[in-house]
């Protein structure tokens, strides 16, 4: 039996993408899928597609940002399956800009979303896991967790937070058997760039993006640090197209 059968896993931003397409990877393997988004309409047709397809899923419509909601989330999902085996803190946004152009909304949304939101879902997840001395939590960063490009700062800033932010969780939390994973991809083929409200900049994307690499690919390796014998922790993965310079 897969390690992943009957596991409850939370993922954010499971509306669309990488969210998406790790709920159906890990739904195939039998865990138990709570999917969190915005956008209800995705959410419930995702869950009707796994459903369908003999796996497990509930929804919470969840916006990462609202730390009560968060909170509702974990509490929804205590309710319904009694416990939380995964966090996949997911939810992002890459609206990335020049600085000069000041997109100071832009810059507050992916503090908000990347960082605060990946936050609010280890203070909701956390306190259950450190009582049952088990819980895995996994956070998405970025290459650009990595490396600054122009345009990239506060992007590249949120994203180096996320790294910063689940080391120390894991230094805090192993000894209560905690573990954490840090997934770093490349460019992936997904709606990520939508958010780029920069002509100049969303083209260059869209050109960097045509040697962009599917969802399913960095599902895998969710799936993969997720099934690992509970001894053994997958703290950081890297997975990017392999023609990628970045
Ligand atoms: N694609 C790439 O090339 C790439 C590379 C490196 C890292 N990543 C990271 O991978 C993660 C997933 O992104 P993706 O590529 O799958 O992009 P995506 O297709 O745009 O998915 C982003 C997801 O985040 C959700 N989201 C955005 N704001 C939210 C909020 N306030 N509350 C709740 N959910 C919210 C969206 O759902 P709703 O709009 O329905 O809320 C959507 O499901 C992100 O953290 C991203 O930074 C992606």
């Amino acid at each position: 039996m897969s390690t992943i059968q009957d596991r409850v896993v939370i993922i954010t931003g499971a509306s669309s993408g990488i969210g998406e397409a790790t709920a159906k990877e890990l739904a195939s393997k039998g865990a138990k899928l709570v999917l969190a988004a915005r956008r209800e309409d995705r959410l419930k047709k995702l869950q009707e597609e796994i459903q369908r397809n003999g796996g497990q899923a509930t929804y919470k419509v969840t916006d990462v940002t609202s730390h009560e909601q968060m909170e509702e989330l974990a509490e929804y999902t205590l309710k319904e399956f009694g416990k939380i085996d995964v966090l996949v803190n997911n939810a992002g946004v890459m609206p990335q800009s020049f600085l000069y152009k000041k997109k100071i909304e832009e810059w507050n949304t992916m503090i908000d979303v990347n960082i605060k939101g990946v936050l609010y879902g280890i203070a909701a997840c956390l306190p259950s896991m450190r009582e049952r001395k088990s819980g895995h939590i996994i956070n998405l960063s970025s290459v650009a967790g990595y490396g600054v490009w122009p345009a990239s700062s506060v992007y590249s800033a949120t994203k180096s937070a996320v790294r910063a932010i689940t080391e120390g969780l894991r230094k805090e939390e192993f000894r209560n058997n905690i573990r954490t994973t840090i997934i770093s991809p490349g460019a992936i083929s997904t709606e990520l760039t939508e958010t780029i409200t920069e002509p100049k900049l969303k083209a260059a994307f869209d050109e960097l993006y045509k040697g962009a690499i599917e969802a399913e690919n960095i599902a895998l390796a969710i799936s993969f640090a997720i099934e690992q014998p509970a001894d053994v922790a997958v703290s950081e993965m890297i997975v990017r197209p392999a023609q990628q310079e970045l």
